[in-house]
């Protein structure tokens, strides 16, 4: 048994939309704990940084520029297996297609050609989690 810590992002559509406390509920009714949670106007650097993978793909600058819209709810979220069971509960990265049961199948859709507005984002690796963690909570 290994306890795990990763980050969640609930994205400037979810912030808008009111659905950060069904985000937020969701993750505490699997079970797992809100270690840390704050509100962030990211600037360009953090998103640059954050994203540095997908730099140079079609959607990089729709990303930031979607990201950089509004303000960001950053949460810190921790127990056995949360990176993977919160990509799980997150569903598939196209809400238009995301299983129904998934934040995304449930609550989001395609608002035309915005595959980016999927509400949530779920660190992918333990990697990840520890350097995402780093940037958002410094
Ligand atoms: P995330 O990193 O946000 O948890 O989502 P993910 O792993 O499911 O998706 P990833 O491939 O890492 O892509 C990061 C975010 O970029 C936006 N995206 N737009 N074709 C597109 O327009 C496109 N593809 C990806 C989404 O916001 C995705 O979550
Ligand atoms: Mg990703």
């Amino acid at each position: 048994m290994s306890v795990e810590a990763t980050l969640i992002l609930v994205k400037p559509d979810g912030v808008a939309r009111g659905l950060t406390g069904e985000i937020l509920r969701r993750i505490e009714a699997k079970g797992y704990t809100l270690a840390d949670i704050r509100f962030v106007n990211a600037d360009r650097e953090l998103l640059a940084q954050h994203y540095a993978e997908h730099e140079g793909k079609p959607f990089y600058e729709p990303l930031l520029e979607f990201m950089l819209s509004g303000p960001i709810v950053a949460i810190k979220a921790e127990g056995e297996r949360v990176i993977e069971g919160f990509r799980s509960l997150a569903g598939a990265t196209d809400p238009t297609t995301a299983a129904p049961g998934t934040i995304r199948g449930d609550l989001g859709r395609d608002w035309g050609l915005k595959v980016q507005q999927n509400l949530v984002h779920g660190s992918d690796s333990t990697l990840s989690a520890e350097r995402e963690l780093g940037l958002w909570f410094a």
